[in-house]
């Protein structure tokens, strides 16, 4: 079996939520299993996931996983700092080059439907690109990236997650997670062969 890593933060639960359908997608594809991790979180007031979620991150996880799903809620139209932070203790992978000509993709969850989907993905593609991964987008050929009346974005998925953080997760929200996770394991065992 061929590990691909979902990492994710989620304070609130949205991203999780998100990450799981993104591994739903993942382990529909032959030979692929999704393995899923968190980072801790770093400001006193933010609610931790990995005691009840998945465990954390580690360096290895990068190293060994053929790709990676990166899942960040939008903070400010950009990637929360936990994640960050874990991305800022990457340099000795860096400096081997240890994640180039692996493929990656992302995705994000917004408390207001403009309020920096788009920017939170484009800003977390950035270290990857440092890192020389492959970027793995999400195409038009998804039905419901035109469909959709909430997220979905051909940079990566995303979720409407309203003021209050409660909105349910859409179909078309759904189906292009899934679509996702499914695109990047297919790809990530193409370049592996
Ligand atoms: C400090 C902070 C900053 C945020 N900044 C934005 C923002 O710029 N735009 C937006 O639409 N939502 C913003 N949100 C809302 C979250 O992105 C949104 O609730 C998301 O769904 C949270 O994901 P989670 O439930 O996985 O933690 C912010 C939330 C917090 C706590």
């Amino acid at each position: 079996m061929a590990d691909l890593l979902v990492l994710y933060y989620s304070s609130g639960g949205s991203l999780r939520r998100m990450a799981e359908l993104v591994a739903d997608g993942i382990e529909r594809v032959p030979g692929a299993r999704a393995r899923m991790r968190t980072v801790s979180r770093l400001a006193k007031n933010e609610t931790p996931t990995a005691e009840s979620g998945p465990p954390y991150a580690e360096l290895g996880d990068l190293e060994e996983c053929l790709g990676l799903a990166l899942g960040s809620p939008t903070r400010f139209g950009n990637m929360a700092a936990p994640l960050k932070a874990f991305w800022d203790g990457t340099g000795l992978l860096w400096q081997r080059g240890a994640l180039a000509g692996k493929p990656a993709c992302v995705f994000t969850s917004t408390g207001a439907l403009h309020g920096g989907q788009e920017t939170t993905l484009l800003s977390m593609m950035l270290p990857l690109l440092h890192h020389g991964m492959l970027i793995v987008g999400l195409p038009y050929t998804q039905p419901e990236l035109n469909a959709t009346r909430s997220g979905g974005t051909p940079y990566g998925a995303s979720h409407f997650a309203g003021v209050a953080d409660d909105e349910p997760v859409t179909d078309a929200e759904r189906a292009l997670c899934v679509a996702q996770g499914k695109r990047l394991a297919e790809i990530a065992l193409k370049l592996a062969r």
